[in-house]
């Protein structure tokens, strides 16, 4: 099968501020060590799945900046094509991520030239939309973006995977459309309204969910694992323990990767536990794209789990 992703989403320039406990209110607080790398989740979301081998084309906007050139500059070193990144008068977005010593992180995203996309962008990629198998969205992007491209699905022919992260309110009967929703504990419990904080529970929340849609529906468990929800069935699958340095993209390494497992034949099940492998191996090392395994790794790894300890 034809491996065509296209992601419409955005693209953001990360500082990564490693810290060895969080701040107090009115707090300045100096930082060791702070790491530059190329982010936005619909950006890592391709990266992944080009790493891997799929054919990804980004649709999206930057600024006319050095922080605009440099994510261009990375997004084609990992061979995605980005003839439909448009720049624009606003500048780059930006995601400013602080990683405590365990690996987890806090992160707040500057929208900038990210909802600068308009859907007359998506129009000019309609050539590339039609040939896509899968698109890929998020919500770091305008919602009418997103419901532009939900909308032309049936008649372009593309499946939609939606990471509908950062959580926001969004029409019910657009989520309804897409084929997959991954979202992690804390979007899940946005759009269920009740805590996640166990597995059985995003068991029964997400099933609600797929009967409520009928769609299928991911939510993704942090270093627990993730459940993965289809029709009537839903299945927890565990997080391998790595030494995890930092998070960030561990959730896009998933979404890149399930979206080449599909195109490359696996069940939804399956695809999920491929994805898995990534996002184990996108924790090892820090900032979410350079981070990201290729296929050989990922070969590697399932192969010889015990690398993982090393
Ligand atoms: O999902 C991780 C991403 O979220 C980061 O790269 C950051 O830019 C924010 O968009």
């Amino acid at each position: 099968m034809e491996k065509n992703i296209v992601v419409v989403g955005s693209m953001n320039q990360d500082i990564i501020m490693k810290i060895a406990r969080m701040p107090d209110l009115g707090e300045s607080m100096m930082v060791d060590e702070c790491i530059l790398a190329a982010g936005g989740k619909g950006c890592n979301q391709a990266v992944q799945a080009s790493k891997l081998g799929a054919n990804v084309s980004m649709v999206g906007a930057v600024g006319k900046d050095a922080m605009g050139d440099f994510l261009l500059s990375e997004a084609e070193k990992y061979h995605v094509n980005i003839s439909n990144v448009r720049k624009t008068n606003v500048a780059t977005g930006m995601g400013d991520a602080h990683v405590l010593p365990d690996g987890s992180l806090f992160c707040t995203v500057v929208k900038g030239a990210n909802f600068e996309l308009k859907t007359e962008d998506v129009d000019q990629a309609e050539v590339l939309l039609r040939k896509a198998n899968i698109v890929i969205l998020q919500n770091e992007i305008p919602e009418e973006v997103d419901y532009y491209v939900i909308d032309k699905a049936r008649e372009w022919g593309y499946k939609i995977i939606y990471n509908a992260a950062p959580a926001r309110e969004m029409k019910r009967q657009y989520i309804a459309k897409c084929d997959i929703v991954v979202v992690n504990e804390v979007e899940a419990g946005f759009y269920c309204g009740i805590t996640i904080d166990d597995v059985e529970k995003a068991k029964t929340e997400a099933l609600k969910l797929c009967r409520e849609m009928g769609n299928d529906w991911i939510f993704t468990l942090g270093a627990a694992g993730s459940v993965v929800t289809s029709g009537e069935k839903a299945i927890f699958i565990p997080s391998y323990k790595v030494k995890a340095v930092e998070s960030l993209g561990a959730g896009d390494s998933y979404i890149g990767a399930l979206s080449y497992a599909l195109l490359s034949g696996m069940s939804l099940f399956e695809g999920c536990r491929f994805a898995t492998s990534c996002s184990a191996l996108t924790v090892m090392s820090y900032g979410a794209q350079p981070a990201m395994p290729t296929l050989e790794e990922v070969e590697e790894f399932r192969t010889y789990p015990s690398i993982r300890d090393s």
